[in-house]
């Protein structure tokens, strides 16, 4: 599934998600991988949705976060509730990266790109860090390829190109991998910490 289509579903539950998601899911990943970074500079939340959660945190530990999600309707509600963040309404595959980061999170977003995209993806926010730089993102545990499944009644797509891949690439890009973790075992779901080695 393109990213666009992928907006499109998302957008149909982009209120239903500001109100539902569980508010602690994947928090305790993220403070986690916020200990292995420095607490100043502008961090990223690639897919941050319409309820602000991850942004709310990385603001409470000092950077002044920005938020970036191919949904126009999550990033409208997410505006509402954060008038004072950046906001970017893109496709973070095609999105142009304004300036370095110190921190990036991309909780259950990268996810849904296509299979041919994750690795230049993952290469670009590697790019984006600054040094020391920090990045937390999920990916699939299984096997590389695609699945299809549905949520609150829309279709989606995701895809992972296997953990192993996933920490070469990092590795390629000058990261270390500071935490690997099947966090909800025995679902595939799993949190992956890089952190960008001295240059
Ligand atoms: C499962 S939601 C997670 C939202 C948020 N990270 C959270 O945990 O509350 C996935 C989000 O990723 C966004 N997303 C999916 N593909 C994207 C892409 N290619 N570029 C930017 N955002 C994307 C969706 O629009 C959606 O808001």
């Amino acid at each position: 599934m393109e990213p666009s289509e992928t907006a499109d579903h998302y957008d149909q539950i982009a209120r239903w998600w500001q109100g539902n998601v569980p508010p602690t899911y994947g928090l305790a990943a993220l403070e986690r991988a916020l200990r292995f970074a420095k607490k100043e500079g502008a961090s990223l939340d690639v897919g941050c949705g319409s309820e602000g959660r991850f942004m709310k945190v990385q603001r409470a530990h000092g950077f002044a976060p920005e938020g970036l999600d191919v949904s126009p309707a999550m990033v409208e509600l997410a505006r509402e509730r954060d008038p004072e963040a950046v906001f970017y309404t893109a496709d973070v595959s095609t999105w142009e990266v304004p300036r370095k980061y110190v921190f990036i999170s991309a909780w259950d977003s990268t996810f849904h790109l296509p299979l041919d995209l994750q690795e230049p993806v993952l290469r670009k926010l590697c790019a984006a860090l600054g040094p020391a730089g920090v990045i937390l993102f999920t990916c699939g545990g299984g096997e590389a390829g695609e699945i299809k499944g549905s949520f609150q009644g829309q279709d989606f797509e995701y895809s992972t190109l296997g953990v192993e891949a996933f920490v070469r690439i990092l590795d390629e890009c000058g990261c270390f991998c500071r935490h690997l973790e099947y966090d909800q075992y025995p679902e595939g779901h799993v949190v992956i910490i890089g952190a960008r080695k001295a240059n």
